[in-house]
Formats: C-alpha cells, structure tokens, sequence
C-alpha cells in the first residue's frame, strides 16, 4: 500500500494542514469478498471524528449518513468497539477497473482540541470471487442489488460513449435510464436523475448495473411471508433506446426480523427461501449457504468449536449462538448499581440459488446482535478453612473487561500492589465460561482482621470486612462489592491465676495466655498505671511467661470485705479489659486473712472502724470496756487484748469540724477505770486510756456520700486502711509514771490550752510559745515536781538530732523569756526566734524533790516490797507537733509517714472520700501510793 503518491499530490491542491499517517498498529485494512474492511482502534480517533472521500475533483466530500447509504459505505464498529469502516466495491468513488480490480482512497479527519487531524487511506482490492449473475447485500445502513447486464454491443459502449454513460444520465443529459417502483401495487417511474436525487444510488458499470438504498425509502415497503417480513424494494431500471430496451431487475429483499433471545442463547432464524426474491419457486435450487463472523465466512469446525448451531430445515435457516460464545464480546457494565453485561456478535448469512442453472443470485445478509444487559450479581464465595489461619475469599464472575483495581480491608484502602506487598495473596482465577474470580488471602493474624474474643470462652471471632473495587476497563468506571467475613475459632489461651497471701501483702501470679497481652489490667476499677504501682507501692514482675504482681495490705486499690477481731479480709480484684470496650475479658480475686492489728479506718460511706488494744498501757487496760464518747456506744466486738469499734460518723457523739474543704470527725476511746471506792474515786490500779478517732473527708464527697445514704445501701467493703503508726509514737512518748503532762498555751495567760487532738498547732513565728507542766494534784502525797531540762527536736523522738535546749539544770536558756513557777504548774514561755522554722516537738524532763514513804493498803496483790516513793526521776513529757509559721498563713502540718501531696494525689484519683488522720492516745498509768 503506497500513501503518499496520491495525497502528495491532494496536498499541492489543497489546505493540507495537520495531515498525517496512521502509526502502525492503530489501523488495518483488508478485502473482503465484496467490499473494503478498514479497522482503526477505537479510542484513537478521538469522539469526534467523520470519513471524508475525494470528489472527481479531489476535493474532500463529509460521508454523513445519507450520503454513506446512497453510494455503499458504511460505519460501523467491531464488537469490541473498534472503528469498522465497509466500502462496497460498487460504490461511488471507488476507482473500478473491470469490476476486477478497485482502489479507494479515504480521508479520516479527528477532532482534537489543538485542531483537526486528518489521517489518509487508501486500498486496493482485487477480486477473487467471480461475480454472480445477480448479488444483493443487505449491510447495517443500506440495501444494494447489482446485476450483470445483458450487452448487445460492443463491451465498452458504456465507456465510449460518455452520452450513456451513467451516472452522466443524472446531469440531465439522458434520459434514457429510468426507474421504475411498484408501491402498493401502483408503478411509479422517474429518471435516474430523480432517483438519484432521493437518494438512491444508481450506476452502470462495466459488467453490472448497481441499484442501492437506504432502509427506509419512500418507496421501500415491509413484505410479509408467513412470520418473516421483509424491507423491499420491488424496482426495475431501464435503458432505453432507439432500437434496444434494457430491463434490470433491480427488486431487492432483506429480512428484518429480530434475534429471539434468550437467557443463554440468541437465534436468529431466516427464511430458508426469500420468496420476493424468487420468481419459479418451483425451480428454486439452493446452491450454498454459508454463515459469516465478523466479516469473514467461517466453516463447520469452527461453528461447531465455538458452540453455534447453524441448520436449514427448508423453511427456516437457524442460526443460534450462546451467549458468551466466542466470536462475540461480553462487555460489562453498571446499569442500577448492579454489575451485568450484554453480549454483541457480528453474523452474516451469505445464500446461493438458482432458478435457471446459470441464473444464480447471492444474498448476503449483516447482522450485528447485541443482547440486552443482563444482570450478573458478583458471587462471593468463602473458601475460608478456619484451621488455616487465614481468610480464603473469592469475589466473581467478571469477564475479561473488568478487572480489580483496590481493596478496601476494615477502612484501610489497598491497591493490589499493597494488599501483596502487606502478605496478602490476590489471584485471578479464570473460569470455563471466560469469566474471573479474584481471590484473597489474608492471615488471621493481620493487623487489618478483627479478632474478639468472646467472653467467657476460648473462641474468639475473626472478622475481615473487605470491599472489592472492581473497575470496567473499557469504560473506565468503578464499582465495589462489600463482605464481612466472620471465623470463630476456639484458639484461646486464657490466663491461669495463682493467688497467695504473704505477710503483709497479697499476691498474683498470672500465666499468660495468648489475648491477654492485648488486655488493661485493673485492680478493681482502677488501671494498673506505672504511677499507681509506683504511689502503692506494688511489686511487679512482667517478665516471663508468669506476671508477678504483690500488693501491700494497705495500699489503694483492695476491696477490705470484713473487719473483725479474727481479722482483715482484704480482697485483690484482677481483672483485664477490652481496650475499647474496658468490657471485663478475664478476673481472678484474691483473697487474704490477716490479723487486727492497730488500724483505724474510715469508709466512704462515713462508717469508721477502728480497734484498741489492751497492750498499749501498762498495766494492760480491758479494751472490753472502752466506750466512745457516747458511753453507750462499746465496741462491737472485744476480747481481753483487742476491742473493735464500727460506728457512724453521725453517731455516738462524733463531732464535726469544718477545716478548709473538709470535714473532720472526731470521737473519743475511753476506758473506764475501776476506781474505789466508787463514790469517792480516788484509787485504782487501771490504766488511763483515751484515744481520739479522726477522719477527714473532702467536703465534696461528704456531699456525694450524704446523697448515696439516701439512694442506695451503702457498699461494703471498700476503703483502705491506714495504719497510725504515729499513734504509737505518740503513746510511748507520752506513757509517763507520773502522770504529769506537757501543755502548749494559746496565749501568756496559761488559761487555755491546745488539746491533743489539736495538734499539729501551728504559731506564727512573732507570737512566742508558752508551755505549762501540769503534774496531777489530786494524787496526794506527791512530791512536788522540778522542771530540769527541757529542749525542743524536728522528730518525735526525745533524743532526735538536732536539739535546741530551752530550759537547762532548771534554769531558763538566754532566748526564752518566761519562767513562772508556781505551785506544782511549771510554766515558762520561749521566743520562737530562737527555734527552728519547721514543727518542732517539745520535751522536758521532771524530777521530784523529795520521796515519801508510803505504805500501800489496797492492792493484795501488790508485792508489799515493792511500796516505795517514786523515783526521783527523771520524768520525760512530750508535747508537739508545732508549727512556726513565718506569716499570717496556716501551715498544714501532717503528722503521717505520707506527705499532704500524696494524700492530694489519692483524692484526686477519685479513689477515696476520706482521710485517715489521727490517733492521739494519752495515757497516764498510776500508782497507788498508801502513806
Ligand atoms: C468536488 O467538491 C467540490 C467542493 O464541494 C466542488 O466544488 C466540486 O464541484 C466537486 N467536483 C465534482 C466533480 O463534483
Ligand atoms: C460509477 O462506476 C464507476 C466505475 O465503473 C465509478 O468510477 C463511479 O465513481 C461510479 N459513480 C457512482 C456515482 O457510483
Ligand atoms: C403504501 O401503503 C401504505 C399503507 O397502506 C402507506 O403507508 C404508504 O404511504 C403507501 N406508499 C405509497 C408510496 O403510496
Ligand atoms: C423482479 O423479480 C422479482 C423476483 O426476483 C419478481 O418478484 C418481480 O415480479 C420481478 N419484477 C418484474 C417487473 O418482473
Ligand atoms: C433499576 O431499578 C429499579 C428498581 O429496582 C427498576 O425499577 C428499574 O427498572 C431498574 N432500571 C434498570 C435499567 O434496570
Ligand atoms: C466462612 O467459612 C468458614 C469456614 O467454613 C465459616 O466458619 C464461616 O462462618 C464462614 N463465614 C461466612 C460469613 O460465611
């Protein structure tokens, strides 16, 4: 095929701008056994595109679709979409040498944004097939009969004698070729020329005259014939003259009956015998009937090979194909959100007879099918093998248009590329029917599976939500199918729990199991965070396959189930939690005894318990007749050693102070002595016992607290218990024979005093400090007591370091600026300057001045040797602690082994409404003394 020479020379005439070839590969050319084939791929020219040819004078003419069906082209598109252009040998513009040798030239002009583009094309065919007698062509936009032409004379008088020569007939100059149309049985005849003008097409060739219409022409008709009907045509041309007349007749049929579909196949059933095509049906003879793909005649092993039927039973000729079938095309597509697909085949039916042997017509008949769309919801089929660990999923049948562009697994949007490259497997499976399956694979253990344990078992669920993301690739549009895939598997390991008690502590050992890990742990409703563990002081050992986990009897966090005089039970609650849900996934308890020591505990719900114990004066005291400050609140249970008391803050005389943003309650343990005679209490060998209860709770949650007695039963159990470890400081401090005590004085009058409980008193620093030493004065036959040395520690503790020295061998040291005795009070006051700026205890020592002999009387059990005067001591009295405070602002001073900052950090956690405070006992053991 040479190009160039003849649109070399177009261009020297005309505007050739933008001209270009084709690039190899987007187009073909061919000859088919009556017409050029050319093929272009059918995106490259664009949407907007048209077919030019070369007029006589080689000026571009536009093929629109009249003009396309007049002179025998047509456009059309291969089942796949591709341009499709059939140019009859016979028509116009086709340079015919012999109706034996043919030659077209075409132009395709593209629109483009940047201007037009035109591409050139030319053919040249050679017949190969002889010519019949008569052939008709029913293509896609047009009908054409020709037929051989009888010729009286020379072989060339058309050619010679350009009078005659069609279709110079149609300038007007002859009117010796003329049409005649039978329509509703009336003749109509008109000259070629007019004919023309209506848009037939007409021409003489060398051996053939061409008759050519589009479908519907004015004088077309639709036959009957039993059930087919046809499009016709019935004309005759003639040729007319002087001496001779020539008749053609130019009668042409076409079936046009539709394709009987169904849901697997599509038949398009013929007449076996095109009756208005056949003048002695009695003669009628078929010679050959042969079916056609896509252009070309195709045999009975590929027919059979690719499943068609193809029969002639002598009525009907039955063409059935099944959908899907190769030779056609499914495409795919999205109609209502429903993937389908409708499938398009090109057919033809090309028919010999012959009435007289030598009369043989062909008919050849186009005929491009599309089924309608039809649905194909994507099947989603689970291969899932739980025992595998992974997901097995497949998502079908696409055909071979639609491909898989993109997952989307639990929101997390994937291409192919990803989903692999992330371990996934993905595989398209191609299926007989030429359709694809697209498999996934994804491991139960990935990230993107959801797995919930379900409580209480040892399965949990595997879940994969996955969206395919389908795309049509010709169409360019996209379209998603969603699943959620659920496995359960009984593959859980659940924790094992071990719990045992330890001195002073509770402790857990947990076996790990295979979710656990995945779980917050809690003690009770409380996270285990590095900053409780660390604040409460937990032991933990995660490492290992055994989690190690002690907590101490007092720390926050234990459930204290009971308290009585057997004991404390405290309970740890374990639990781990879902990490969203905090829903409880695993618990374990432990439970622990531990004996009634010391403690004093204040619930939230404002019930305090508290024990005494006997032990903590000398003589022992019976705690079973300590009451508190309402006498008739005793303990609720005591033995001789150890008294428990459970009351109500709103009880047995509590008292409630306001202090800052809290309430302070307070009550009193005080033990009964025997005392004789009873009326006249002067002697007994008991004990003096009191002890000061105090609990300290936010205002807030006193609030809170108040509101919940009302609503609900108060729960029991929690709180914690804090040891008063300071109490017991206290109490050795202050166990003094004589009975005498050390008291600070709100002021130089010596007339008030802070009481015990009031400590930690706080004094500003110019305000001075005065002490009182208040020895007993009932206790007759006392030797009046000395002061001898008093001095000031931080610490509790007597002998704590550093010491200030304030009063030395009885006499005052230069900074203190009273010193009043008087009778058996010793008073004397100090400046604070002179101490230091913390809290400070104070300690004196006391001495008698003289011994008495006295002779004891009343207690028979009393070892007589043992009656004799005190010692002359020394006796050491204690009072503190006292804060010195620079300016008008009160200092808190806390007594406790726990800093104010730790006890803000429990409240905060919104763990407890309460504050342990104080036990500040003072006990005063005397002796009797019979003179
Ligand atoms: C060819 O087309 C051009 C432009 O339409 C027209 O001027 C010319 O007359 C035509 N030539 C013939 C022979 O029809
Ligand atoms: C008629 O046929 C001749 C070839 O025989 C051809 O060159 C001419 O273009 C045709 N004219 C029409 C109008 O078909
Ligand atoms: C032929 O008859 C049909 C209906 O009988 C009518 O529609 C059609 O126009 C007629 N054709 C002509 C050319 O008169
Ligand atoms: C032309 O031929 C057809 C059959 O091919 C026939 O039915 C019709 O009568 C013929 N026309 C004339 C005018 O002979
Ligand atoms: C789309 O779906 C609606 C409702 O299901 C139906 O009425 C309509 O006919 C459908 N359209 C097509 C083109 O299938
Ligand atoms: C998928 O298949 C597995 C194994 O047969 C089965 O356990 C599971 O329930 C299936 N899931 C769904 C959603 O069908």
């Amino acid at each position: 095929m040479n190009l160039s020479i003849p649109f070399a020379l177009l261009c020297v005439s005309l505007p050739c701008i933008n001209s270009a070839s084709f690039p190899v590969g987007v187009y073909k050319t061919g000859c088919h056994s009556r017409s050029f084939w050319i093929w272009v791929q059918k995106d490259f020219l664009g949407p907007t595109w048209q077919i030019e040819i070369f007029n006589d004078t080689s000026y571009p003419v536009v093929l629109d679709d009249d003009l396309s069906a007049q002179c025998g082209y047509t456009k059309s598109r291969d089942v796949y979409g591709n341009v499709e252009v059939r140019i009859s040998f016979l028509g116009c513009w086709v340079n015919n040498l012999n109706d034996n040798q043919f030659d077209t030239a075409v132009q395709f002009r593209a629109r483009r944004s940047n201007g037009d583009i035109t591409y050139l094309l030319s053919k040249s065919c050679q017949l190969l097939d002889p010519w019949n007698m008569r052939e008709i062509i029913c293509e896609e936009n047009y009908m054409e009969v020709s037929v051989i032409r009888i010729v009286p004379l020379d072989r060339n008088w058309l050619k010679t004698d350009p009078q005659q020569f069609w279709p110079l007939v149609q300038g007007g100059l002859s009117q010796r070729w003329q049409v005649q149309f039978t329509v509703n049985k009336t003749q109509i005849i008109m000259s070629a020329k007019d004919a023309f003008k209506k848009g037939y097409g007409m021409n003489a060739t060398a051996t053939r005259v061409v008759f050519r219409t589009r479908y519907q022409s004015l004088e077309s008709m639709i036959l009957t014939d039993g059930d087919y009907h046809y499009n016709a045509i019935l004309s005759i041309m003639y040729y007319t003259q002087a001496l001779i007349r020539l008749t053609v007749n130019t009668t042409l049929a076409c079936p046009n009956d539709p394709p009987v579909m169904t849901q697997t196949s599509l038949s398009w059933l013929t007449p076996a015998v095109l009756s208005p095509l056949v003048l002695e049906p009695s003669l009628y003879t078929t010679t050959n009937l042969k079916l056609g793909l896509n252009g070309q005649l195709i045999d009975a092993n590929l027919i059979a090979q690719n499943h068609y039927t193809f029969q002639n039973d002598g009525n009907t000729v039955d063409v059935t194909v099944p959908i899907g079938a190769p030779g056609g095309y499914t495409e795919s597509d999205i109609v209502n959100n429903t993937y389908g697909s409708s499938y398009r085949i090109h057919l033809f039916l090309e028919q010999e007879w012959n009435e007289q042997p030598a009369d043989i017509t062909r008919h050849t008949m186009f005929k491009p099918i599309v089924t309608p769309f039809q649905p194909l919801p994507p099947i989603f089929i689970n291969y899932t093998i739980p025992e595998n660990y992974y997901f097995n999923v497949s998502l079908g049948n696409f055909f071979p248009d639609v491909d898989l562009k993109s997952f989307i697994i639990k929101k997390v949007p994937l291409t192919v590329i990803e989903a692999k490259n992330m371990g996934f497997n993905v595989i398209k499976v191609p299926n007989a029917n030429n359709t694809n399956a697209f498999f996934l694979q994804v491991p139960f253990n990935d990230p993107l599976v959801v797995q919930q344990y379900i409580n209480e078992t040892t399965s949990r669920h595997y879940t994969l939500y996955v969206t395919y993301v389908m795309t049509l690739l010709e169409k360019d549009k996209d379209f998603t199918y969603t699943e959620v895939v659920v496995c359960i598997l009984a593959d859980v390991v659940l924790p094992t729990y071990n719990g045992s008690c330890g001195a002073d502590r509770l402790i857990l050992d947990m076996t790990h199991g295979n979710l656990d890990r995945y779980w917050i742990p809690y003690i009770r409703n409380l996270p285990l965070t590095r900053d409780l563990a660390q604040s409460e002081k937990y032991v933990i050992n995660g490492q290992g396959p055994v989690f190690h986990f002690e907590v101490p009897l007092f720390a926050v966090g234990l459930v204290y189930e009971d308290i009585t005089l057997r004991g404390i039970m405290a309970r740890l609650d374990w639990s781990l939690r879902d990490n969203k849900t905090l829903e409880i996934k695993s618990k374990y308890s432990v439970f622990c005894r531990f004996p009634t020591d010391r403690l004093l505990v204040c619930f939230p719900n404002g019930t305090v318990k508290a024990t005494v114990i006997g032990l903590d004066t000398k003589p022992n005291f019976n705690p079973q007749k300590t009451h508190l400050k309402d006498p008739t609140c005793t303990p609720k249970e005591a033995d001789d050693t150890l008294a428990l008391f459970s009351f109500s803050v709103y009880n047995c005389g509590t008292v409630r102070k306001f202090d800052g943003d809290f309430l302070l309650y307070e009550n009193e343990v005080t033990f009964d002595r025997e005392v004789l005679p009873e009326n006249q209490p002067i002697i007994s060998r008991d004990s003096n016992y009191r002890l000061t209860l105090r609990c300290k709770y936010p205002v807030r949650d006193i609030q809170q607290f108040h509101g919940k007695l009302k609503e609900i039963p108060i729960k029991r159990g929690f709180s914690a218990v804090y040891r008063s470890s300071q109490a017991r400081a206290l109490k050795k401090r202050e166990h003094d024979e004589l009975g005498a005590v050390l008291r600070l004085s709100k002021d130089d009058t010596f007339t008030n005093f802070y009481q015990s409980e009031d400590f930690p008193v706080a004094i500003q620093r110019a305000a001075g400090l005065y002490f009182e030493v208040d020895v007993p004065r009932k206790l007759p036959g006392f030797p009046p007591a000395m002061l001898q040395e008093c001095w000031a520690t931080i610490t509790p503790q007597k002998d704590g370091f550093p010491q200030w020295d304030l009063i030395a061998n009885g006499n005052l040291k230069r900074h203190c600026a009273v010193n009043i005795f008087k009778g058996q009070h010793s008073k004397f006051g100090i400046a604070n300057t002179g101490v230091p700026k913390t809290n400070i205890y104070v300690h004196c020592q006391l001495a008698l001045h003289e011994a008495v002999s006295c002779q004891n009387t009343k207690r028979p059990d009393q070892e007589t040797e043992k009656r004799s005067v005190p010692p002359a001591g020394p006796y050491p009295i204690s009072v503190g602690p006292i804060t010195i405070v620079k300016d008008n602002g009160v200092q808190y001073l806390h007594v406790g082994e726990k800093t104010w900052s730790s006890w803000v950090w429990i409240l905060s956690v919104g763990l407890a409404v309460f504050v342990v405070f104080t036990i500040a006992a003072v006990s005063v053991a005397a002796r009797i003394f019979v003179c």
